[in-house]
């Protein structure tokens, strides 16, 4: 597990991870800013937390080893806990992100709908998956012991739907080009690197 995180660690402060995470965290901002109390599913590193000050984003993630990461990058609240068993009350956030993490979990239904329970009724859930159809996920699960191996689910539109159930889904778009070293706008199939997904909380 160390070793996954100096993995991750390298790439999130590599050129090329630093300028995909700009873009997703100017997307996060973008939904989310407004909102008083936020949980990011999955933070990882804590990356998102280090790079949104302004927003009261709450980490969590299975992975103690993750945190202790997270914790040096920023003051932010980090928590060890499971995507699919949260430890807090019904309707306690005005909004939930989770970024290419739902994908990887075995059980993503019962994440989503604990997710959803955590999430007050009209508060908002954004969701970044990663889209199978790019090039970016084609080459890099063809690498051996690449992290993208670890997918459980490739079918957006079956998680989308699980979503559904629980949100009223008001944006669903594909993001993020990247090739090679580069990173760029774009909405194409086979070069978006993201599946975004936006939604409100059913009452
Ligand atoms: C690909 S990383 C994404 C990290 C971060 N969201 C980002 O984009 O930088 C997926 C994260 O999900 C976490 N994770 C895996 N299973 C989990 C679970 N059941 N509950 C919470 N977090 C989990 C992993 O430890 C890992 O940090």
């Amino acid at each position: 597990m160390k070793a996954d995180v100096a993995k991750f660690v390298r790439f999130c402060d590599s050129p090329l991870g630093k300028r995909i995470l700009r873009k997703e965290a100017g997307y996060i901002y973008n939904e989310l800013r407004g909102n008083e109390s936020i949980l990011d599913i999955g933070c990882g590193i804590g990356s998102f937390e280090q790079h949104l000050p302004t927003l009261n984003i709450i980490g969590l993630d299975v992975s103690e080893d993750m945190l202790v990461e997270a914790r040096k990058r920023s003051d932010k609240t980090f928590i060890q806990g499971d995507a699919t068993d949260l430890e807090f009350h019904d309707s306690t956030f005005d909004a939930v992100f989770t970024v290419t993490t739902l994908e990887f979990l075995e059980d993503f239904q019962k994440a989503v709908r604990e997710i959803a329970r955590v999430t007050k009724p009209q508060g908002k859930l954004l969701a970044m998956m990663l889209n199978p159809h790019s090039e970016y996920f084609r080459e890099n699960v063809q690498r051996p012991g690449d992290y993208f191996q670890r997918i459980k689910h490739t079918n957006t539109k079956e998680i989308q739907e699980y979503i559904s159930r629980f949100y009223v889904v008001s944006k669903e778009e594909l993001f993020l080009g990247i090739q090679g070293e580069q990173v760029f706008e774009t909405d194409d199939e086979n070069l978006a690197s993201l599946y975004v997904l936006v939604g409100t909380k059913k009452r």
